[in-house]
This record gives C-alpha cells, structure tokens and sequence, in this order.
C-alpha cells in the first residue's frame, strides 16, 4: 500500500552537506518526498519529538545532539514507504548497518546516526503531524 513516514537529516548529514546525497537516495528508490522544510530545533521540539525515550539513559544526549544543529525534515511517500525508508537507512548503530545504507555511509556513532525514520504507521501519523500542516503536504 502506498504510504506515508517522517525522515529527519540529522545535524551531522546536514554538516556534511550529504542532504543532496541522502535525499537522492530515496528519490531514486521510489519514494517521493511530498514535504521538506529545514529547522534549528530547541529542547522542548526535539524533546517533544522524542517522548518515547524519555526515560531512556541517551535522551539527554539524544535532544543535545539533535539540537546541535539544523535538521531537514521530509515526508516521504511511496508503496511500503515505512519499510523502504528503514530499509534505506540501515541498521541504528551505524557500525551494525548492512554496506550500501545510509547509515553505513554517513554515519559515525549511534547518536550521530545521520537519519532517523518512523518505524511503524503509527508514528509516522504522529511524526509526520508534529512537523508539518496537512497543507504544507504536496502528495503527486
Ligand atoms: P532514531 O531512529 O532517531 O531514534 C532514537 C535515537 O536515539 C536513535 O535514532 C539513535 O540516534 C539514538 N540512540 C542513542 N543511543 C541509543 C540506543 N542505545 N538505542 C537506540 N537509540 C539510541
């Protein structure tokens, strides 16, 4: 079925001017990015976003790294869209992610993991809500 998820291009890829290189990826599998805007998040956004890990050892270092610098968020369309994406990105530690992803090619540590996608439909309806207006989608 064709669906939507939520992409992010962490501080890192953004550093590397790797953007251009990532996005091409998806758009050369298949997937259509039908929504990409560019942000500085705070601590309450990326805290915001990443609720589930409160709790979590990492979440402090996680909102750092993510606030550390802009991020470009996408929503990506396309059959299996939530599965094609993570299939893209590779395994979340980068020294674990099978050669050819994103990850195994951009990526340095598990936190500078230059991508994150949603991992089920049902956080891609809430990632996907967090960041963008119904009407700032551009489905083709
Ligand atoms: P992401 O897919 O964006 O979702 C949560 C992020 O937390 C994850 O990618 C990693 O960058 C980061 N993280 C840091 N440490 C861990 C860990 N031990 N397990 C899972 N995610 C981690």
């Amino acid at each position: 079925a064709v669906e939507r998820t939520l992409s992010i291009i962490k501080p890192d890829a953004v550093a590397k001017n790797a953007i251009g290189e990532i996005a091409a990826r998806f758009e050369k599998a298949g997937l259509n990015i039908v929504a990409m805007k560019m942000l500085q998040l705070d601590d309450e956004k990326a805290g915001g976003f990443y609720a589930e890990h409160k709790e979590r050892p990492f979440f402090a270092d996680l909102v750092g790294f993510m606030t550390s610098g802009p991020v470009v968020v996408q929503v990506l369309e396309g059959e299996n869209a939530i599965t094609a994406n993570r299939d893209l990105m590779g395994a979340t530690n980068p020294k674990e992610a099978a050669a050819g992803t994103i990850r195994a090619d951009f990526a340095e540590t598990i936190d500078a993991n230059a991508v994150h996608g949603s991992d089920s439909a049902e956080s891609a309806a809430r990632e996907i809500a967090y960041f963008f207006g119904e009407g700032e989608i551009c489905p083709r």
